[in-house]
């Protein structure tokens, strides 16, 4: 089975940094974009806003991976629609190390956003996503019309809005996160949905656990969505793993990747009461038929193991803290 192995591919990162060693770890940003991207322009799904954030690659990616971006699109999105619909969208959501993510806009199109809408990542992701936003009209209207006030704080490393704020800040640095976040009007008081896409990996495990027992005891009422890597021992895991190292980025929380239950282990003992996590072949399996057929259609897969071989090494976990009232514990995919 190893034989027939498709490496999974990365592209390399452009930007210089002020810490090099985490210049891998922001590359990561770009390959998760471009993949997006990609599989937007082939009609996996519909997001007008990723091509304002970066180029459309000259190579094509191959069709498990497109697929396996669109269940990782899709299981995230029904999980946060699901804590979107208890809370009656009376909320905050803040998405950790989101870099180009695209779905505030596509919350507020489909008129869903929460009452805040946070995203934390390095200021040099935080600076370029602010570049394309200040100077791209598509992008910058959306957040100006629900800004009711004359002056909107975008500088360098930070935007503020009514709405929306994207913060540049190091998610390993908790104190300093809190402060910002707390100085953009953020509120402990309010359900709160924190989002953490392929993110917790590029942390060690104590980091990341860290950043977990945080959440929970800085919200009373919350969800926590995890999407990362499982099963990371096996031969393909290894693959996986040497490939990043080539290019300077280490999978330093891969430890906790080691299967659904290390992960679901990992939410339990830094403070959420509840913990799922599915591998994303059960994401898929699971989507609706008809929605299986139209992306199905879209390219011709000939090895379907493959595809079975890359989702059964991503999971989707999710855990949540207070909220009976709401429903919160009876979220699931
Ligand atoms: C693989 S990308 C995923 C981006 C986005 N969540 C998505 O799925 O499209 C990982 C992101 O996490 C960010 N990140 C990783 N470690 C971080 C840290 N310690 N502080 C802030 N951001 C971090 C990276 O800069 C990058 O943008």
């Amino acid at each position: 089975m190893a034989a027939s192995l498709r490496r999974p591919s990365f592209s390399a990162c452009s930007s210089s940094s002020a810490d090099p060693d985490d210049e891998g770890v922001r590359g990561t940003c770009e390959d998760a974009s471009i993949c997006k991207r990609f599989a937007v322009s082939i009609g996996y799904w519909h997001d007008p806003y990723i091509q304002h954030f970066v180029r459309l690659s000259k190579e094509r990616k191959a069709p498990e991976i497109n697929r396996g971006y669109f269940a990782r699109v899709h299981g995230v999105s029904q999980l946060i629609k699901a804590f979107l619909q208890k809370t009656e969208c009376h909320c905050q959501i803040l998405n950790l190390g989101a870099g180009m993510d695209t779905t505030f806009w596509r919350l507020k199109d489909e008129d869903l956003l929460p009452s805040k809408y946070f995203e934390v990542d390095f200021p040099m992701i935080v600076t370029r996503k602010l570049h394309s936003i200040k100077y791209k009209p598509f992008l910058l209207q959306p957040i100006i019309e629900l800004h009711s006030e004359d002056t909107l704080q975008i500088d360098g490393h930070l935007l503020d809005s009514k709405r929306y704020a994207i913060i540049g800040a190091d998610l390993r640095d908790l104190p300093d996160l809190e402060e910002k976040l707390k100085k953009c009007n953020m509120n402990p008081q309010l359900p709160t949905l924190l989002i953490t896409e392929c993110v917790l990996v590029y942390m060690t495990p104590e980091q990341s656990a860290n950043l977990l027992k945080w959440a929970a005891n800085s919200f009373e009422t919350a969800m926590f969505i995890n999407y990362e890597q499982v099963n990371m021992d096996d031969r393909f895991g290894q693959i996986m793993i040497e490939n990043l190292r080539r290019r300077q980025c280490d999978l330093a929380g891969v430890e906790t990747c080691k299967s659904l239950e290390s992960q679901k282990e990992r939410l339990l003992s830094n403070g959420w009461e509840t913990a799922s996590a599915v591998n994303m072949m059960e994401v898929y399996s699971r989507l609706p038929q008809a929605e299986a057929s139209r992306i199905e259609s879209l390219e011709f897969l000939d090895e379907m193991e493959l595809l079975e071989q890359l989702m059964k090494h991503y999971c989707l976990c999710w855990a949540s803290k207070g909220g009976s009232e709401l429903g919160l514990k009876e979220i699931t995919y």
